[in-house]
């Protein structure tokens, strides 16, 4: 989560632009999934795993004993401007916002006087992976829990809802009118991005290594290719690229995913918020279908930038953030007009080598990507590659390869090669959800008529289909979901579990064509009731976490079963509407986002990012022993009607979580969101990311350190600044248990 456009405030991943007519569920109750079915299918899955599954064959270590029964005493709900782990962990601060990367760039002083982020720890950070390094040679090593490289995003940065700059990155607080100094704007633009720095462990203990040769950041000026079927397409051509070829950086880095070659997918999230739109420029383009897009994107005319980046000069490095278009060309090669098209992709690096080209992945689609998962890999079968769109009302989608998975593709030494291999050609579908329990998945492109002769936007070709990927999936009338976040693949079964955060447009009689009804998959629609104030307007105020099981275990499947795994809730709220899942207080959580299985203990990992349940506790995260999807029972959930009829809605709720297979694990400090996670092979060291604590810095607090909201890590003991005046700051913690163990035993 990060704010949007200066005035009004909106959260930008709250912003729901999917007006496109919605499919409705009936109500008829349906059977439960076949019994039969499931343990079928768990053959099909130790079939699977036994023949090379991803743990094995790319992620070092391999499997051990999964945890069945968490042994920590879970952490209690709290508002404390801190960090809480279970007695018996550490949990320490490893690389926090600013923090140098380079010998010679200074110590940060966190005063808003430094500079030099091309060299610095970037901001919000958030998805994560760890790739591992021989202790004694600077290769790849996937066994190693002793020296790798974390690749993390920097999202955004913190600013007053009401204004433009980045708060606690400027002496004063920064400029909040236009135009903005370049200066300011320079620091900002590279806050954003990537990191990838190297950690070690000396004498038990993981440190960052300055001065690493891996060491390096991606920003939003780093020249990137195009890859996939929108290379070269009229669409992509803009003053930077004229052929279409290269964008410039990458922006609002979201979730991750971890290639079984071992690069990094890095998920664009809420680009478009960054950029201007002029508010005659529907007349400029004469109206043609780029307005279609633009206006689907987020982008009508008219729109502001979040932070005015396009005030910093005449430079092109300014200008690319007004996507008006002001050239003479036909073609868009003389202004950035097309801009908005070279964002919205899942990005691929090559952590281990700064010299290897990045990658745009285009034909994985353009959305507000999350997280990107990996099936379970079988030898001679396709590739699967799970991903959600994080918007209210938005799709979750999937990549099938055209190319076959072998083994020997794991360990190539030209890892970008092998994600041209497996992420340039084939197929994207996008789900559709049934009331009985079952899904398929849509696919995207042009041998669809639907697509083809779609009224909203005159598609020509199958790179319009990846570019404008939200229309196309309008097309064919998939189903809105509940913010779609991250998802991630279960080690051993292969099962699918998509967060659902929480939606406020979603109702039992939605109006307008920005709201969507209750359906079996997104089922509640209730008012926030439990904590004081009046209870406020109904939707999915909680969100909730789907799975899916593909048929018959194959990623490549085009029907799958599903269920909800857990409901997001407050322990008291009512059982029967809200706490479906039986959440007790050690255990109950609001707003999933992060989410996350390791491969060593097979546990999945739930992070919040939420502003429903903070007025009782900052956000979270939960560790898990998973079930499986069918382990509950269908349940149906009655709504009155204004008129004065029943809205019966059939959802599948999975089994409700025991006291030793759901604890809270961490609360984090004030304000912050907690996001990315990663651990070492050997399942002992745990890398989580604490997201802009003391995010919502009021203007009257700006320059003011005794309003600001938080003041960790500063008062962790971490960094410059004073325990009640420091700035806080994004950062990464290291986590261990005091005796060794393996995280969560
Ligand atoms: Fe950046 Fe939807 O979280
Ligand atoms: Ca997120
Ligand atoms: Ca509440």
């Amino acid at each position: 989560m990060q704010h949007d456009t200066p005035v009004p405030f909106t959260d930008p991943d709250d912003i729901g632009h999917n007006h496109s007519a919605s499919p409705t569920f009936d109500s008829v109750l349906q059977a439960r999934l076949s019994r039969r079915t499931l343990l079928k299918g768990s053959a099909g899955s130790i079939a699977t795993a036994a023949l090379g599954g991803f743990s094995v064959a790319a992620c070092g270590g391999g499997r051990h004993d999964p945890i069945e029964s968490l042994r920590f005493t879970p952490v209690a709900k709290t508002r404390a401007d801190a960090v809480s782990v279970p007695e018996g962990y550490v949990a320490s601060v490893l690389y926090a916002l600013g923090d140098p990367l380079s010998i010679s760039t200074p110590d940060y002083r966190n005063d808003g006087t430094d500079t030099d982020f091309e060299h610095r720890a970037g901001d919000h950070h958030d998805g994560m992976d760890y790739f591992g390094l021989a202790r004694d040679a600077n290769k790849r090593d996937d066994d190693s829990s002793a020296r790798g490289l974390l690749a993390m995003n920097h999202e955004a940065t913190s600013h007053s809802s009401s204004e433009r700059a980045s708060a606690y990155v400027h002496a004063n607080g920064g400029t909040n009118t236009l135009p903005r100094p370049a200066a300011e704007i320079d620091k900002e633009v590279a806050l954003h991005g990537v990191s990838i720095v190297e950690v070690r462990k000396t004498a038990g203990v993981f440190s960052t290594v300055r001065g690493s040769l891996f060491n390096r950041r991606i920003t939003p000026l780093t020249p990137l290719q195009i890859a996939g079927v929108a290379r070269g397409h009229a669409s992509m051509r803009t003053a930077y690229s004229t052929n279409g070829s290269a964008a410039r950086g990458t922006l609002n880095n979201c979730g991750t995913g971890k290639t079984p070659w071992g690069t990094l997918l890095t998920g664009e999230e809420n680009w478009a918020g960054y950029f201007t739109r002029g508010a005659a420029d529907n007349a400029a383009r004469n109206n043609d279908k780029s307005v279609a897009s633009l206006n689907r994107y987020g982008r009508a005319q008219g729109a502001a930038s979040r932070h005015g980046w396009e005030s910093g000069g005449a430079a092109d490095v300014y200008r690319r953030w007004d996507i008006s278009k002001t050239g003479a060309s036909a073609d868009g090669s003389d202004d950035f007009r097309n801009e908005l098209n070279t964002f919205g992709y899942l990005v691929e690096i090559d952590p281990y080598d700064p010299g290897t080209p990045i990658r745009k992945r285009t034909s994985l689609g353009r959305f507000a990507h999350e997280s990107a998962a990996f099936s379970l890999l079988t030898p001679g079968k396709p590739l699967a590659v799970y991903m959600g769109d994080d918007s209210r009302g938005e799709y979750m989608y999937k990549w099938v390869s055209a190319a076959k998975w072998s083994n020997g593709d794991a360990q190539r030494g030209d890892r970008i090669a092998t994600g041209d291999k497996f992420l340039d050609a084939g197929t994207l579908y996008v789900a559709r959800f049934s009331a009985d329990g079952s899904g398929e998945w849509i696919e995207l492109s042009m041998t669809d008529p639907a697509i083809a002769g779609y009224a909203g936007f005159a598609f020509t070709d199958d790179a319009e289909v990846a570019i404008h990927t939200r229309l196309a999936a309008d097309a064919v009338g998939a189903t809105k979901m509940d913010r779609p976040e991250w998802c991630a693949t279960h080690p051993e079964t292969g099962e699918v579990y998509y967060s659902l955060t929480n939606n406020s447009n979603r109702k039992v009689e939605p109006s307008g064509t920005s709201q969507q009804r209750v359906d079996a998959a997104n089922p509640r629609s209730y008012s926030d009731s439990v904590n004081g104030g009046a209870p406020g307007a109904p939707g999915n105020i909680n969100g909730h976490i789907i799975r899916m099981r593909e048929h018959d275990d194959d990623p490549s499947a085009t029907r799958f079963k599903w269920d909800v795994y857990l409901f997001g809730a407050e322990a008291g709220s009512d059982p029967q509407k809200v706490n479906l899942s039986s959440l007790t207080d050690d255990q109950d959580f609001s707003s999933p986002d992060g989410l996350w299985f390791s491969r060593n203990t097979g546990l999945c990992w739930i992070q919040t990012d939420d502003g429903a349940y903070t007025d009782v506790t900052n956000c979270m995260m939960l560790a898990a022993v998973p079930g499986r999807v069918g382990d509950g029972a269908p349940r149906t959930l009655q709504y009155p009607l204004a008129d004065g009829g029943t809205l019966d809605v059939n959802t599948f709720v999975g089994k409700a979580p025991k006291a030793d297979t759901l604890k809270r694990f961490l609360v984090g400090p004030v304000d912050c969101e907690i996001t990315g996670l990663c651990e070492t092979p050997d399942g002992k060291t745990l890398f989580v990311n604490i997201q802009h604590p003391g995010e919502t810095i009021s203007s009257a607090a700006v320059g003011d350190p005794s309003k600001y909201p938080s003041h960790w890590p500063a008062n962790a003991g971490y960094g410059a600044g004073g325990a009640s005046t420091a700035r806080p700051r994004s950062a990464t913690l290291v986590i261990t248990k005091r005796d060794g163990g393996r995280i969560g035993t």
